[in-house]
């Protein structure tokens, strides 16, 4: 049994038929027997045009996806906004997804012959953000990174607080995503496991090279602001501290390829799409690896 992955697909009207045609290569020349998106489809407004799309191109075979950040963006109709997360789940997901035979992860499990697939969105804890960053002499504090913006001002800001439901602190909404995991986890019981995530939840799985401690003297890009949004790290102790039966993790969020890679007990991947750039890996189920297929 083969299961294709894949992250960041952002189908969005006027890029998404590159992607698609992509998709289509890889499903007609691997056959997997599964379909699994790690988030990052398209936005909130397009769930029912980008899940029918995702249904075209495997019209039999078990879909199974979770969500990203930009699954969340209400980028037009936005006075209509359920002010929550999971409002935008049961408004705009969770129906197309029924419709289509297809599991959203952030609601229910996929289970499979051989393996139960478990996941969801993430979000972010703050747990990546660089220890002691400062702007100017200032220290970044939480209310910073609950606004989004560093305390230096500028005009870049973590657009997620510009598009997405903030009802809630960061550390708030990823520990609540934890809790759904854990939960969801528990109902797969002793099956073999996949744990499916958007956002990552250990640090070798961000693609990103680590950041030295910055001093309060230097002057350190937005970038290592941002940091502070690329996974939850809370999330990775809760998978550390899961039983044998956790046959992998697969994220994507960073847009940087990270592994296959040891993680001790388990394997990780970031799959690390692009926009309009898709990439994906084949899980084998009869020998345990993950492979990266060719663009
Ligand atoms: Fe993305
Ligand atoms: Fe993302």
């Amino acid at each position: 049994m083969n299961i294709l992955l894949t992250a960041d697909l952002h189908l969005l009207r006027g890029t998404q038929e590159r992607t698609l045609l992509k998709l289509r290569e890889w499903i007609a020349r691997y056959r997997p027997d599964a379909l699994v998106v790690a988030g990052d489809l398209s936005s909130a407004p397009q769930a029912a045009e980008t899940l029918k799309n995702l249904r075209h191109c495997f019209l039999q075979g078990p879909i199974a996806v979770c969500l990203g950040n930009h699954d969340f963006w209400m980028l037009e109709d936005s006075s209509a906004e359920p002010g929550s997360l999971s409002g935008i789940v049961e408004r705009y997901w969770l129906p197309a997804a029924a419709s289509l035979d297809i599991v959203l992860l952030d609601a229910e499990n996929l289970r499979l012959p051989e393996l139960t697939i478990v996941g969801g969105y993430g979000h972010y804890d703050l747990g990546f953000a660089v220890p002691h960053l400062a702007y100017d002499g200032i220290l970044v504090t939480e209310e910073d990174y609950a606004r989004g913006a560093p305390p230096s001002g500028g005009t870049l800001r973590w657009r997620d607080f510009q598009f997405m439901p903030c009802d809630r602190p960061p550390k708030e909404i990823a520990r609540e995503q934890v809790d759904g995991v854990r939960e969801r986890m528990a109902a797969a019981a002793d099956s073999r496991t996949l744990v499916v995530l958007h956002t990552p939840p250990f640090e070798e799985l961000l693609g990103v090279p680590p950041v030295s401690p910055v001093t309060a003297e230097s002057a350190p890009s937005v970038y290592a602001f941002f940091r502070a949004y690329l996974g939850n790290r809370s999330m990775g102790v809760l998978l550390r501290q899961a039983q044998d039966n956790l046959l992998g993790v697969v994220c994507g969020h960073t847009h940087r390829c990270a592994g296959p890679l040891n993680l001790g007990r388990t394997i990780g991947i970031n799959i690390g799409s692009d926009y309009g750039v898709p990439k994906a890996a084949l899980l084998s189920l009869d020998s345990n690896r993950f492979e990266r297929l060719p663009e």
